[in-house]
């Protein structure tokens, strides 16, 4: 007899389901931030749930305030929270780029102004925002360094971008102290890399940094 096996492969998890299995504590940073923006969703990819961590999240806000970007690009966007964040914090044109989108096309699919785009944050091109925001898993970071000169082209204001857990990030932060348009921050354990194009994006991302953590 024939049989047929049909393997449901579910992408995206309930913050809640994660809070009442004891998965997550409603007090966890991630619940915390999830439940202020309104994530209900999250990403899952085999053992892994993806969320905005805290470091992230408060440079960005930080950044987003005193900035106040017309447009902003959230590579690696996962649930689509730092682009819900910047929708609330009024962001114009926002597009969110992720491999894997169902949690964010849940989170997001009723806000207007938001594009979101299933492909690889690593190969996207001849775009400009005001913004762009990376948050990569922890093995693309090399890559996505490599391609700076690349992603320099996406933006004309700022670009923050996850460069690993601080205590780890030792030759990344040497290797881009070199960028004398860089500093790497310690958000909450982050290492948070901010790029800028002219002095007065300087300005700004030294207002944030003093505040930071
Ligand atoms: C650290 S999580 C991002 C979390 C996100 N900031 C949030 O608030 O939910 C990393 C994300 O990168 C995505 N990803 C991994 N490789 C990718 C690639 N090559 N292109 C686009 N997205 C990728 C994963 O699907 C995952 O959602």
């Amino acid at each position: 007899m024939d049989k047929t096996y049909i393997l449901l492969v579910l992408k995206r998890v309930r913050v809640n389901e994660l809070i009442e299995s004891g998965r997550l504590s409603p007090f966890s940073p991630i619940a915390l931030i999830c439940n202020k923006l309104g994530i209900r969703w999250l990403p899952r990819m085999d053992e892994y749930i993806y969320g905005p961590s805290p470091g992230m999240t408060e440079v960005l806000e930080r950044i987003i305030s005193l900035l106040k970007p017309e447009s902003m690009l959230d590579l690696f966007s996962g649930s689509g929270a730092f682009s819900k964040l910047a929708y609330t914090m009024n962001v114009k044109k926002i597009k969110a780029v992720d491999i894997y989108v169902e949690a964010a096309w849940r989170n997001l699919k009723k806000l207007e102004g938001i594009m979101i785009e299933e492909r690889d944050a690593l190969r996207i091109g001849n775009e400009r925002y005001s913004m762009v925001v990376a948050d990569p898993p922890e093995e693309r970071i090399r890559e996505l360094i490599s391609r700076l000169p690349k992603l320099k082209r996406l933006y004309s204001d700022i670009a923050v971008l996850w460069v690993g857990p601080y205590y780890k990030a030792g030759e990344t932060i040497k290797k881009l102290s070199r960028d004398r348009k860089c500093i790497v921050v310690e958000a909450w354990g982050d290492a948070v890399a901010i790029f800028w194009k002219k002095k007065k994006h300087k300005t700004i991302i030294e207002k944030v940094v003093k505040n930071i953590g």
